[in-house]
């Protein structure tokens, strides 16, 4: 028999969901095509441009989870035999090139260890030695290291005709992220983690530059599902056309989650998300624990800590799950076996969730 257990989700996602989210999924379920349906994703778009803080017009959720957000990004901008320069200090740049790579794309990688974060200039040196990149690509926010990567440097591709393309999944909503002020070209992120939401939805959004790219393209986009231009054509033309099947349960958690972070306020949100990341690893750092991520360059809202020498994590980690119910995740590549990554985000980023933790921990610590 399945149990139905309350957890604290104190993982790199998804997060709990805010309770206006868990009840917005109980409403009554509409048509695709139906017009209160269309008017909530006209409103989801407009929430999404204040957060990604974007006039965007090509902004919108897409069907899947943040990958799916990906592969759009990647499948709608690039053609075959085209150049991407991905920085990769992590599970997630990695990602980006096999997603590029499997899309017939020539991946560039501008590399930095795990931990560290990636040197812009040398992002923007990569772009000089291959001023043909169709896109240069980074991930704001490292999940699998908790390093932040700088962005606003790489807004000079503003004067290239190489697109900026950044992931978002884990920053959109717990850190500083301007679209239109960094010149970011496309972005995606997704509904699970700091937007307060399950998991289902990876908002997008495209700059006209970047859609006048697509439109430009001689190849068709290698899939249907997730042809942004067609997703454009479904949402946001003035007579939209159908798609696919869309989910306005999940449309409605997600708005709900916008309402209650842009309630609280875009700004207020990071500063939340500061000061409980902050208190986290202060914390850890007095237990003994190490931090993975590079001074200067550290997220709050996802923390990867080393445990003291001689604990084992793994066995640590299911006590947390099992007699507290609070899920913490396990460290990715280099750090699997050694390390956790504790995400503080949406809901989840508030003081009772760092207290009951620490206090699991301290009682399983002896
Ligand atoms: C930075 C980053 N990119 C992409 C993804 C993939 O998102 P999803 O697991 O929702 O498909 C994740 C998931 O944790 C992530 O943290």
């Amino acid at each position: 028999m399945i149990t139905h257990n309350d957890r604290l989700l104190l993982g790199p996602g998804p997060s709990n969901p805010y309770p206006e989210a868990m009840e917005a999924l109980g409403r009554p379920v509409l048509g695709h095509l139906d017009p209160d349906y269309l008017a909530l994703m006209t409103e989801i778009s407009g929430q999404l441009r204040t957060v990604f803080g974007t006039a965007n017009e090509l902004t919108l959720p897409v069907s899947g989870t943040g990958s799916a957000g990906m592969e759009a990004c990647l499948a709608s901008l690039l053609q075959p035999g085209e150049k991407a320069i991905v920085g990769v200090n992590g599970y997630f740049g990695e990602r980006l090139c096999e997603v590029a790579a499997r899309g017939g794309a020539e991946v560039v990688r501008v590399e930095a260890p795990w931990g560290r974060a990636l040197d812009p200039e040398a992002l923007l040196g990569a772009r000089r030695t291959h001023p043909d990149a169709r896109l240069l690509a980074v991930v704001a926010a490292e999940t699998s290291t908790g390093v932040r990567n700088d962005v606003a440097p790489l807004g000079a591709l503003r004067d290239t005709d190489t697109l900026l393309l950044v992931d978002a999944v884990t920053a959109l909503g717990g850190s500083e992220l301007r679209v239109d002020d960094w010149g970011i070209d496309a972005c995606y992120s997704a509904s699970q983690k700091c937007l307060g939401a399950p998991s289902g939805l990876a908002p997008v959004t495209l700059s006209a530059r970047a859609v006048q790219v697509m439109q430009a393209r001689v190849v068709p986009v290698r899939s249907f599902y997730l042809d942004l231009g067609l997703l454009q054509e479904y949402y946001l033309a003035s007579t939209p056309r159908y798609h696919h099947t869309a989910s306005s349960t999940l449309a409605y958690a997600l708005h709900a989650g916008l309402a209650r972070l842009l309630a609280e306020g875009r700004e207020a949100v990071w500063a939340r998300h500061a000061a409980i990341g902050a208190r986290l690893q202060d914390a850890l750092r007095k237990r003994g624990f190490g931090l993975v991520a590079q001074d200067g360059h550290r997220l709050a809202q996802l923390t990867a800590t080393t445990l003291p020498e001689g604990l084992d994590e793994a066995p640590l980690r299911r006590a947390l799950l099992q007699r507290y119910g609070i899920e913490v995740g396990g460290g990715l590549g280099e750090f699997a076996g050694r390390a956790w990554r504790i995400g503080l985000m949406g809901h989840a980023a508030r003081e009772r969730s760092v207290v009951a933790l620490l206090g699991a921990v301290d009682e399983l610590l002896g």
